[in-house]
């Protein structure tokens, strides 16, 4: 979900709407606003989209100069009217938007029910209002330390920002488990779930801890804990341009995402890789690296795509490093009783660092006494701040839900990593290590080259854009390429795919194969190249159409393959990072084609931070 707030000099609403588009992409379920205009809370919201929730406002006073708002991604209740933020307290002396869970809501409720509250919603973020109203009408106290002893009782997650009626010129925020960020400007300030919004007004931001309680008055800012302990003022520079943040032309973000990452590979390599020197410095980790040579295990964990990308760098590490490496979904990580102790190096990767079950995996290892090492692309984000050291991605804002640019960022970042501690090992030779370095900086070259044949692309997304079902192949470090084709198909365009490792398909999946089954396979040059070419003539006589990604030399798969995607000859280990761009593309036509809203794709969320 998607937080902003706004007070200041400034007509608040058009901050807020503008915002919350920009945050958008974190929940698409409904949208609310919230103002305090003449001493009263106006509270306008509705399901879907903000552009809805604007039209509601049309013909309204929004005059207020204070206000927040929210784009609600649905834990608690369904997308509806009622169930959607900001949420009042039964006499409406409190206003509130939240993004997180109240575990113990249930419990909470039945007490303020058994004290006369009645609710309007199915939310947990109902119960925190009338708490909080309940204790500031009980115990006399003001809307701050309402909000404090209201926060006390609560078990779960949150970042929220609470208006009171009676205290009509103040924000107060709080946040655990739930990013927030504090935009200072001049005499106003800004309160979001990401830069995003803020960037615009100002580029001095406080990132809020756990535990932080922010007090945003007309003319001052008081931050302190929710045990009311002072903490000190730390403003720091966010450096994201607004031509990142918008879609420069393209119809979608993904599209443009794709697009990016001729320059996203380079930005991230950048400053980093040395090729003249054949060196690489990854200055985040270079106090872990004697560590890393010498670990015994490495476990790699993350969700959705970020798993994928991990899953790829265990191919990459234990090629490079010979350091024998797991991979792990953060959510079975974190709850599985998991071998882990002082001797492992834990790697978790996550785009927006704010996936709250791969937070919860790195606080379960570091209690464990391992080295958590990070590979963020959001600067500043929990997960970042939360590991022991780290590696950003630097692809710079990822909007669109579906991850592209982040994904070949990742890889990217672990093919560092793996280079260098093979080399500093001696598992890499000096000549192999050189190759791969010279060939990072070639990489965004042949990126260009596939995605000039995005006509290409788009003609063969239109023969196979009313299938049912779709198979990814691939062997070896090709296989989560397979899956993350799949999941970016099955993600926008509502087409079950599923990827395999292609030998695997003659155990299973090869019974799903007839004439209707769109099957992609990755056979570009490696040790399996002879191997997928039997597994593509299996498929074949079983009258499945094959969609072939191969070199641009290849010999033998273009004469069989129905389509063929060709893709620029390079490293066996970085070719990941240019066969999935045309997997991209197919899954983005075919959403698009279908009518699908391929930026916000239904039930999908950019930033999980529930379980
Ligand atoms: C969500 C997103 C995915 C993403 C996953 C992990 O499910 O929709 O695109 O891969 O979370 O997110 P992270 O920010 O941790 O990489």
């Amino acid at each position: 979900c998607g937080i902003v707030g706004y007070i200041g000099p400034k007509e608040a609403c058009p901050i807020l709407i503008n915002g919350l588009k920009r945050l958008e992409y974190r929940g698409y379920d409904s949208a609310g606003i919230a103002l305090i205009h003449n001493n009263n809370i106006q509270v306008y919201k509705c399901k879907g989209r903000v552009q809805d929730l604007e039209h509601h406002m049309e013909l309204e006073d929004t005059s207020a100069t204070i206000g927040m708002g929210h784009t609600r991604w649905a834990t608690h209740g369904e997308p509806n009217d009622a169930n959607a933020h900001p949420h009042t307290s039964m006499n409406g002396l409190f206003s509130i938007v939240h993004n997180g869970i109240i575990e113990n809501h249930a419990l909470l409720k039945e007490k303020l029910q058994a004290r006369g509250y009645s609710f309007q919603s199915e939310t947990d973020t109902e119960v925190l209002a009338n708490l909080i109203e309940y204790i500031y009408t009980k115990g006399q106290v003001n809307a701050e330390n309402a909000v404090r002893l209201a926060l006390t009782k609560v078990i779960g997650a949150y970042g929220l920002v609470v208006l009171c009626k009676n205290e009509p010129d103040q924000l107060v925020v709080a946040r655990k488990g739930s990013p927030l960020v504090i935009g200072v400007g001049q005499s106003e300030y800004f309160v979001a779930s990401d830069a995003t919004p803020i960037v615009e007004y100002t580029k001095n931001v406080i990132y809020l801890n756990d535990d932080d309680v922010a007090i945003l008055k007309r003319d001052e800012m008081i931050l302190k804990t929710i045990k009311n302990t002072p903490v000190s003022l730390s403003i720091q520079q966010v450096d994201i341009d607004i031509e990142k943040i918008e879609k420069g032309g393209f119809p979608h973000f993904m599209l443009k995402e794709i697009f990016e990452q001729v320059n996203s590979i380079y930005d991230t390599i950048r400053g980093r890789v040395n090729a003249e020197a054949s060196e690489i410095y990854l200055g985040g980790i270079s106090e872990i690296i004697p560590k890393m040579v010498n670990a015994h295990r490495i476990i790699i964990i993350g969700c959705g795509t970020s798993w994928h990308a991990g899953t790829v760098g265990e191919y990459i590490f234990e090629e490079f490093t010979r350091i024998p490496v797991e991979v792990e979904y953060a959510s079975e990580f974190r709850y599985r009783n998991p071998i882990v102790d002082a001797n492992d190096i834990v790697i978790a990767i996550s785009q927006s660092g704010e996936t709250a079950d791969t937070l919860a995996a790195i606080k379960y290892a570091k209690a464990h006494g391992a080295t958590v090492i990070g590979i963020c692309n959001v600067v500043g984000s929990s997960i970042a701040r939360e590991t022991d050291a780290g590696v950003y991605t630097h692809a710079g804002p990822e909007i669109g839900v579906a991850s592209t640019k982040a994904f070949t960022a990742q890889i990217s970042v672990l093919a560092m990593m793996a280079l260098q501690i093979g080399h500093r090992k001696g598992t890499l030779s000096d000549e192999l290590y050189k190759k791969y370095i010279n060939e990072l900086y070639n990489l965004p070259d042949k990126v260009k080259a596939i995605l000039e044949k995005n006509d290409k692309i788009k003609e063969i997304a239109a023969i196979y854009k009313d299938s049912t079902n779709a198979i990814y192949l691939g062997r070896g470090c090709q296989f989560p390429v397979a899956l993350e084709g799949a999941l970016k198909l099955k993600e926008i365009s509502y087409i079950h795919a599923e990827g395999y490792p292609a030998a695997e398909m003659k155990h299973g999946p090869i019974a799903l194969i007839d004439e209707n089954m769109p099957v992609f396979a990755i056979a570009t040059n490696d040790n399996y190249y002879d191997k997928i070419v039997s597994n593509i003539k299996e498929i074949q006589s079983r009258k499945g159409h094959v969609i072939a990604l191969v070199n641009d030399n290849d010999a033998q798969v273009k004469k069989l393959a129905e389509h063929v995607i060709e893709i620029p000859e390079t490293l066996e280990y970085l070719s990941p990072l240019l066969n999935v761009i045309p997997l991209q593309l197919i899954s983005y036509h075919i959403a698009v084609m279908r009518g699908c809203n391929v930026d916000m794709p239904r039930n999908l969320a950019k930033s999980v931070t529930v379980e």
